[in-house]
């Protein structure tokens, strides 16, 4: 074997390697994805340093969601955007620590606006339990300028979505609607090669994630449901265990491999969900249908939500097909009402 064909295939060569006979004549797909996983690795700098150089804690801001900021969840908010502006193929961004569209100048703007959650699990980050970086990717519509609708939109548009998981190792997820690639960071040289290809979530689902103390807030339909899950066990075989780190984008991971589902419901009595549908909820969903699972918001497909603000927030249920089919059930004939 020749020296080159023993190593991996690049995020580089991989999207390039995919990209042909794509709409993308000016490259610049290639290039968006490629310098995402920069932000990436800059991103991972911090984190790897950042109980040495005191970056835990919060700064003292509070954000628009109405949440402390963390040192960290400003530094990868800035790293991005900044990664993403120089990158001239980014016409706008929306961030879950921005209040709003971040516009890039005409001058170096491209043919894609991309919306992200810069640091999930912010209350993990002190105790160095993974985090990560969460983006979706739309293609601008042909206007001059960018425009409210460029950015609220149905997931289903997305023309790509991922996740940067800054854990053991740091991974690099994304689908482009068509397969969901794996990549991981090899430190020694800086570049992310190709781990797992064409990842498809396993039809059964062994692992439940989810918040239990929220119960007093659930809607009638999610007790009767867990009940159900975990009568699956029995004194003979555990088929089923709970598995919740508190940061969505490594429990979605892990289940995406594993095959599980990942709950945060609709709080049945405000009607609000507490996780995000641009940056959190959309890219997730895309991955996970590209991968043969599905997501639900309980009654809609979260795909098809059509987002009214930037920060609209909704109920999540992610993992198997045939565990969200499961759910729908169980929503028919418990309702979404308070318990
Ligand atoms: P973020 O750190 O971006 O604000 O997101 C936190 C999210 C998600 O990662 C996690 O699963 C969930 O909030 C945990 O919320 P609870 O503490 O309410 O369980
Ligand atoms: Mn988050
Ligand atoms: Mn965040």
């Amino acid at each position: 074997m020749s020296l080159a064909a023993e190593f991996g295939i690049t995020l580089t060569q991989h999207v390039l390697r995919k990209q042909t006979g794509h709409r993308d004549a000016r490259g610049q797909f290639s290039q968006l994805l490629t310098q995402i996983g920069v932000a990436g690795k800059l991103i991972t700098a911090q984190v790897r340093r950042a109980g040495l150089i005191e970056l835990w804690g919060a700064t003292g801001d509070v954000n628009v969601q109405g949440e402390t900021v963390q040192k960290l969840d400003r530094i990868a908010n800035d790293t991005f955007i900044e990664v993403l502006k120089r990158s001239g193929c980014v016409a706008a961004m929306a961030s879950e620590e921005e209040d709003e569209v971040i516009e890039v100048p005409p001058q170096m703007a491209g043919d894609y606006v991309v919306a992200f959650d810069p640091l999930d699990g912010s209350s993990n980050i002190d105790v160095n339990v993974s985090i990560g970086t969460i983006f979706a990717v739309y293609r601008r519509h042909d206007r001059n300028e960018v425009v409210k609708s460029d950015i609220l939109r149905p997931g289903r548009e997305q023309v790509a979505a991922g996740y940067i998981i800054y854990g053991p190792s740091t991974a690099l997820v994304y689908t482009d609607g068509k397969t969901v690639d794996c990549f991981t960071l090899d430190p020694s040289c800086g570049e992310y090669f190709l781990t797992r290809e064409n990842i498809q979530m396993p039809e059964k689902t062994v692992q439940l994630s989810i918040n239990e103390c929220n119960e007093p807030y659930w809607a009638a339909w999610v007790t009767p449901y867990l009940d159900a899950l975990k009568s699956r066990n029995d004194a003979e075989k555990r088929r089923v265990s709970a598995r919740h780190i508190g940061s969505l984008v490594a429990d979605f991971h892990r289940n995406l491999l594993k095959g599980g589902v990942y709950l945060y419901p609709t709080d049945a009595k405000t009607g609000r969900g507490k996780l995000r549908v641009l940056y959190e909820c959309n890219p997730l969903a895309f991955i996970a249908e590209v991968a043969g699972g599905a997501a639900t918001d309980g009654v809609h497909r979260i795909l098809d939500i059509e987002p009214q603000g930037l920060h609209d927030r909704t109920g999540l249920v992610i993992g198997t097909k045939a565990e969200i089919a499961r759910v729908a059930e169980f929503v028919a004939k418990y309702g979404t009402g308070r318990a």
